[in-house]
């Protein structure tokens, strides 16, 4: 038995792994989640919603680590502020908030959003760590799939992208937590910088497919900031190892195997 960590969004594509990952370390681990589930063995669910503020106290209560991962389109700056506040009152330690590169640079809703998030950490009095992140693979997956199904492949000059693999942040989410709390640590991206022409290419050439492109400028602000890469991590960025490639080919090994299986 040892104090559990709170993993808001424990439910998701990344959570998942981490809970996994804090479990493989001996951890006992409290996932707050909109549908709760069964608890199974050193992993308990608690209903709240991080947006509407419902469940934090209950789920809070004699926790010292949060690692906050939930989120969605929209309120996630909201949900930071009602986390902060309710970890406040419960005398959390360490709270630990997934961001995204470009947070404070991109002039789109989302990133602006992440950027408030961090700020409601940034303010919140209790020791913190930030971890912005580039796109999974899993993300830039279906953007790739929905270009790549056009006989003309729209491809916006200067869109670049640095995915990364779901289970190397993970696995750095639960280093993070796992230690000191540590501010805004260097951000994770993965091991290439991939214009979104070679993404479509990849993608369409592991279906067997090839596809022509059509390029065009994304308009105004948006697109100055992407063809200036303010998405992009920087030098001191840390890399991670799986490449698209690899993603795209282990991931068709899988659905070759599960057909193979009936
Ligand atoms: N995917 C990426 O490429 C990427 C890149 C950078 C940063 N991020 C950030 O990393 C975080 C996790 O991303 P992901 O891809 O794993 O997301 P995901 O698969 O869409 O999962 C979202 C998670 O958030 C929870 N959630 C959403 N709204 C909630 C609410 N109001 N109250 C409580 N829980 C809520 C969901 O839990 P229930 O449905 O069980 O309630 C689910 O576990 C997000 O903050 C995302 O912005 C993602």
């Amino acid at each position: 038995m040892n104090t559990p960590i709170l993993v808001t969004g424990g439910t998701g594509t990344i959570g998942r792994h981490v809970v996994r990952l804090l479990g493989e370390a001996g951890r006992d681990v409290r996932v707050l989640t909109r549908h709760p589930r069964a608890s199974t063995v050193g992993v308990q669910h608690v209903a709240g919603d991080t947006v509407r503020g419902t469940g934090l106290a209950e789920a809070l209560a004699g926790v010292e680590t949060v690692l906050h991962l939930a989120g969605g389109a929209k309120g996630d700056d909201v949900a930071a502020g009602n986390l902060v506040r309710a970890a406040r009152e419960a005398g959390a330690r360490h709270l630990v908030l997934i961001s995204v590169i470009g947070a404070g640079e991109m002039p789109i809703g989302y990133f602006r959003m992440k950027r408030a998030a961090e700020q409601e950490f940034e303010r919140s009095g209790i020791p913190f760590s930030i971890l912005r992140v580039a796109q999974l693979h899993d993300f830039v997956l279906p953007v790739a799939r929905t270009m790549a199904r056009m006989p003309l492949a729209p491809a916006p000059r200067g869109l670049r992208f640095e995915p990364v693999s779901v289970e190397e942040v993970a696995a750095r989410l639960v280093e993070v937590a796992l230690g000191e709390p540590a501010g805004r640590v260097p951000d994770l991206a993965g091991p290439e910088v991939l214009d979104i022409a070679e993404l479509i290419r990849t993608f369409a050439e592991a279906q067997g497919r090839r596809r022509r492109l059509v390029r065009f400028a994304i308009p105004g602000a948006v697109g100055r900031a992407y063809r200036a890469g303010a998405n992009l991590a920087g030098p001191a960025a840390l890399r991670g190892r799986r490449t698209w490639r690899e993603f795209l080919a282990e991931r068709d090994g899988a659905r070759d195997r599960a057909a193979a299986r009936g």
